[in-house]
């Protein structure tokens, strides 16, 4: 009877492995078309009327924070970063999304991950804060929340329970309040900046 479960259990694993390899990687140029697709079968077209796209409007995404998830090279999932400013102190935070998973391959922890990865990296590249339009039950899994948003609002209708936040770096949300706006300047790399510009960004 042990020895049976064991062989089960072995097989499960087996075919877990043959069957969903997914591989997380940097978005590619290659990948835009497809991603558009993923997001239209999606979020359908009226995705372009949503707040969050006013914030996305003639500005670049963020490439080195932007992911995908590929199975056998086929694309099954992406996330994308834009840059935002926030408030009269213009400070510089990033905005997470959209964020989609094909729906044959949901509730295996693929967005998870992309936002864990991305995440992670976009910390080591000394972006401190991270703003989103989602549900707080989903995306506290990963940190955010609607009350370190509080003092947030963005330039158009937006349910306030969605607009989420988190501080990649302790206190980066101190004294940061107001609307949430375009990335106005053109856009450098976290990395570019100098230990006393991200001091002052604070
Ligand atoms: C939301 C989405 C990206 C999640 O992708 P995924 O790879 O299936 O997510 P994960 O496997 O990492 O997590 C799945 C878990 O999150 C839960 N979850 C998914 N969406 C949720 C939501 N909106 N609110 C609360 N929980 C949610 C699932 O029930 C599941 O729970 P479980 O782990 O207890 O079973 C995917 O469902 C999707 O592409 N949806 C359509 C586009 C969309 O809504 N994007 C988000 C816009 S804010």
């Amino acid at each position: 009877m042990r020895k049976a479960r064991q062989r089960a259990e072995l097989f499960s694993h087996l075919f877990a492995g043959i069957f969903f390899m997914i591989d997380y990687c940097q978005e590619r140029p290659e990948d835009a078309a497809h991603i558009e697709h993923l997001l239209d079968r999606a979020f359908g077209p009226g995705r372009f009327a949503k707040t969050a796209y006013r914030l996305r409007e003639g500005v670049e995404f963020i490439p080195e924070l932007s992911m995908v998830a590929l199975e056998q090279d086929i694309l099954r999932g992406s996330l994308r970063y834009w840059p935002i400013e926030i408030g009269p102190s213009r400070t510089r935070a990033i905005l997470l999304g959209p964020l989609v998973v094909d729906p044959e391959l949901q509730g295996q922890g693929v967005a998870l991950r992309l936002m864990e990865m991305s995440l992670q990296k976009a910390s080591g590249l000394g972006h401190t804060l991270v703003v989103l339009v989602g549900d707080e039950p989903y995306y506290a899994r990963v940190g955010f929340s609607a009350a370190a948003a509080r003092g947030l609002c963005l330039p158009g209708p937006v349910d306030r329970v969605r607009l989420l936040a988190r501080e990649l770096m302790p206190g980066a949300l101190a004294g940061v309040s107001g609307m949430i706006g375009k990335a106005q300047a053109e856009r450098r790399r976290a990395t570019d900046l100098t230990a006393e510009q991200r001091v002052a960004n604070l």
